[in-house]
């Protein structure tokens, strides 16, 4: 590595964000990881908490100490739990560093929306709707300049993406949608639970937060900033017996009365393209898509097909990668100037 590498630490080190990060920045051709904290692992090489590291990176865990980072790294990713996460944020942005942000802290434009559905007082409400949301295929130019950037969820990204271009361009209802999507077992993190032990998740499929689940509102607070438009969403999650991946099958309405939906869906297909033409990881593809075609990359795909009177429309993502650090190096690389895609190109 040299010298000149962009320096990145990892807040939260011993999770599965945190680990699919310091696996991206194996490969990546200017940046390096040289920082990784911990609560409980101090002074463990960060290769014993993840083993599919050993040889590759042993940069010794350390307590989070904003000015002592800000010291040793350029660019802070925080892995952290919403709730904790935001005053980590803040003192790390306090020390000066750049940060990027996992969790759903400064996700939202609305601090009543935010303590409503997450249920806690947020630590620093000055920052609510004042910090860009990470997605730079729509908020490219501000994640430049950003002192904090909010990276997406998951689940939002799989469906911001393909509503957003539909709903500001008209061609869907907005009051009429149903998002429906199927996750790996990964999105839950790394910290052990009940409802993610393989006999709970194994050969085994379960709805869970129906009309609850807090991407909701993330989903309609995205589609609104990028569309212009307000819409209603109805999301229900499911948990599947995968390690990683989310399927979002989403039914909408064409709007307007003229023509078939299958005009309609080509009419989709056609402005999915157009304005995801430039667009490096987000692929607009005629077959169906499925998790294992986007597994372990920073990619997108994207189809729409007619179904009766509505259209669907199916968008694989890896949860961890475009749905978390993937998409964390992306951001990174936009706000310091390297190619968007660098060490993202698997
Ligand atoms: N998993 C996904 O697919 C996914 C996708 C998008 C966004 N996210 C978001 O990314 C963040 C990290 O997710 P993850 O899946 O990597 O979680 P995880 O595997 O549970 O890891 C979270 C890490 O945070 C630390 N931590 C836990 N509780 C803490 C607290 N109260 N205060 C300070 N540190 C704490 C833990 O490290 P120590 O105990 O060693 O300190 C742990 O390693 C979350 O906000 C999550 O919502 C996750």
């Amino acid at each position: 590595m040299s010298s000149s590498n962009l320096r990145v630490a990892l807040v939260g080190s011993t999770g599965y964000t945190a680990l699919e990060v310091a696996r991206l920045l194996l490969t990546h051709p200017s940046a390096e990881l040289v920082v990784a904290t911990s609560r409980q692992d101090e002074g463990k090489p960060l290769s014993e908490i993840h083993p599919m590291l050993a040889g590759r990176c042993d940069v010794a865990l350390q307590p989070l100490d904003a000015d002592v980072i800000a010291k040793s790294a350029d660019v802070a990713m925080c892995c952290l739990p919403h709730g904790a996460s935001a005053e980590s944020v803040k003192q790390l942005a306090d020390a000066g560093m750049r940060v990027i942000d996992f969790s759903a802290d400064f996700r939202l434009s609305s601090l009543e929306t935010y303590e409503h559905w997450y249920g806690v007082k947020h630590p620093w409400p000055e920052r609510i709707g004042n910090v860009v949301y990470g997605m730079p295929e729509f908020f490219a130019d501000e994640i430049r300049t950003a002192d904090i950037v909010a990276n997406p969820g998951c689940y939002p990204t799989s469906a911001i993406m393909p509503l957003a271009p539909l709903v500001k361009a008209g061609l869907i209802e907005t009051d009429d949608i149903i998002v429906d999507s199927k996750s790996g077992v990964s999105g839950a993190g790394r910290s052990p639970k009940l409802a993610t032990l393989y006999c709970e998740t194994n050969e085994s499929i379960s709805a869970y937060a129906v009309g609850t689940h807090r991407h909701a509102p993330e989903i309609a607070d995205l589609v609104e900033r990028i569309a212009g438009a307000p819409i209603e969403v109805m999301f229900t999650p499911h948990l599947t017996p995968m390690d990683r991946g989310i399927l979002s099958t989403i039914y909408v309405k064409p709007a307007g009365k003229a023509g078939s939906v299958e005009e309609a869906v080509r009419s989709m297909m056609s402005l999915l393209r157009d304005t995801y033409s430039d667009q490096p990881c987000v692929h607009v593809v005629d077959h169906l898509p499925a998790t294992k075609y986007v597994a372990g990359t920073n990619h997108v795909q994207i189809s729409v097909r007619p179904s009766g009177k509505r259209a669907v429309i199916v968008c694989a993502i890896d949860n961890l990668t475009k749905g978390a650090s993937g998409a964390a190096v992306q951001n990174m690389n936009v706000m310091f100037g390297l190619p968007e895609t660098a060490g993202l190109l698997m």
